[in-house]
């Protein structure tokens, strides 16, 4: 009898535990007022999102539901054996900047715990009533799964239980990766992430662990805003938060002959992406610029490419774009360590109206920011050099992340942590009372 319960028990909870969502994540779409969320299930069942505001300012409290049901594929995520998910997306519509939402995922077996997010999204359209408001965003690289990452995990499930963030931006290599032991490290990543991700809008671009299959588990497990020139694949796009303009390239296509045809597309898109971004400057002063390689970086060129040969074609490719524009900052993974840079063009440092070691005030060129130590499953082998490079500012070597925050047109601030002692490791400030460089080309 008690092993006939047993049994049935295991059998229940498997069922169950087949039938219940997970990896729930929330990212923002080329709309404003939405919200899409994509679940996991195992099997292919009827799910749907319920949803509604919750401590708006005024009187729009409802007590009313609304209720989308999800767009599923079915995916196949082995690679040795065939192994079908269901990935699930729904897009929450008609949001408020100045609420919050709960919302829950129902399966025809239960829901998922209750999770709250805030209504403000990005700003596409005018009237531009957000581009004053204060952002803050977590940033990170090269995060995976198992025992590296873990000193991220906890700082990070214990940081939003005392800070509100808008979104997580991370810069590439997620999971280590996610196609691997037929899918399992991909879900078991984003179950990982899920206390993060269905919170805060979880913005992501690739990197090269993404690139098996042609990107096939990224391209399926995340759903980025769509514009003509990426088609839906998700690995390229921009958004306007706030007082700041993000471009999220993907950098991994240039590398590879066979993908000329995107590299085109891509560097085309970029072009019109900043033309737009510039022109409206004035309601957004901040142009920030991210993607998984580094442009910029100080680790022995003799021991690793990415600081040579891979920063040098790419800023062959886009640096007079970014000195044309007046990007402001850019952030970057892949490297395994923490580096902050001068504000740098031609592999030299540009002096600002006023640089000390935790401001620069009108830069003249792009500040460089590498955050790729996340915790990656090969640990710390991107070891500082002995000799930094001019424009080295600040290196560390501990797992980590960084917080940007955007107060408003004129100050921008970053910081980065420690996971692993839980202290601010570094800091600076970018302020600028100016729209842009004076001086675009010298
Ligand atoms: C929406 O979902 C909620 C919670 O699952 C349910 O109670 C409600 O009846 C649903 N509303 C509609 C209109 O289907
Ligand atoms: C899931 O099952 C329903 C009902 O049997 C079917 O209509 C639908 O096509 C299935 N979805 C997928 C993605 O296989
Ligand atoms: C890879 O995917 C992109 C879309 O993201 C597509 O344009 C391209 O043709 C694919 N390449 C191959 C070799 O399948
Ligand atoms: C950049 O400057 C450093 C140090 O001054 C030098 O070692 C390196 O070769 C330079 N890189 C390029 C691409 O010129
Ligand atoms: C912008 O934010 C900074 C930092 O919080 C603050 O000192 C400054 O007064 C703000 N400027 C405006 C115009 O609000």
């Amino acid at each position: 009898m008690m092993i006939l319960t047993f049994l049935i028990s295991c059998t229940f909870l498997r069922s169950y535990a087949l039938l219940q969502p997970e990896q729930i994540h929330l990212s923002w779409t080329e709309r404003e007022n939405e919200m899409r969320v994509t679940w996991v299930t195992n099997i292919n069942t009827t799910t749907y999102v319920a949803y509604r505001p919750v401590m708006c300012p005024s009187a729009v409290y409802s007590d009313k539901w609304t209720n989308v049901s999800a767009n599923t594929i079915k995916f196949n995520k082995g690679e040795i054996i065939v192994l079908f998910q269901f990935i699930h997306t729904a897009i929450m519509t008609g949001l408020k900047h100045d609420c919050f939402y709960e919302y829950y995922i129902v399966t025809a077996w239960g829901k998922s715990e209750p999770y709250m997010f805030s209504g403000r999204t990005p700003d596409y359209e005018p009237p531009y009533d957000d581009a004053k408001n204060e952002i803050d965003i977590l940033v990170f690289g090269d995060w995976g799964t198992g025992s590296n990452s873990l000193y991220v995990k906890n700082m990070l499930d214990q940081h939003i239980k005392i800070r509100n963030f808008l979104g997580v931006i991370h810069l590439g290599d997620i999971a280590y990766n996610l196609d691997q032991e037929d899918g399992q490290t991909g879900d078991d990543f984003l179950n990982q992430m899920q206390p993060v991700a269905a919170r805060f809008a979880y913005m992501v671009i690739p990197g090269n662990h993404e690139r098996t299959s042609n990107f096939t588990h990224y391209k399926e497990r995340f759903r980025m805003p769509v514009n003509e020139a990426n088609g839906g694949n998700s690995c390229f796009y921009s958004f306007n938060l706030g007082p700041a303009h993000f471009l999220m390239m993907d950098t991994e296509v240039y590398l590879h002959d066979y993908l000329r045809d995107s590299q085109l597309t891509e560097t085309n898109w970029i072009a019109q992406d900043l033309e737009k971004a510039n022109k409206e400057r004035d309601i957004r002063p901040w142009i920030i610029v991210t993607s998984h390689h580094a442009f910029y970086c100080s680790v022995n060129h003799a021991l690793s490419p990415e600081c040579g040969v891979q920063s040098y074609l790419y800023n062959a490719l886009f640096e007079e774009m970014w000195n044309y524009y007046g990007v402001d900052l850019f952030l970057e993974g892949h490297v395994h360590n923490y580096e902050r840079d001068t504000p740098i063009y031609k592999n030299e440092t540009v002096k600002s109206e006023y640089d000390d070691l935790h401001m620069h005030k009108n830069p003249n060129a792009p500040i460089y920011i590498v955050s790729g130590n996340a915790g990656n499953k090969r640990g710390h082998n991107d070891p500082i050099p002995e000799v930094l490079m001019p424009w080295t500012v600040f290196m560390h070597e501990d797992y980590g992340y960084g917080l940007l925050k955007v107060f408003n047109k004129t100050h921008l601030y970053w910081e980065q942590y420690s996971a692993m002692t839980g202290d601010t490791i570094d800091y600076v400030w970018i302020v600028k009372d100016r729209l842009r460089y004076d001086k675009p080309n010298y």
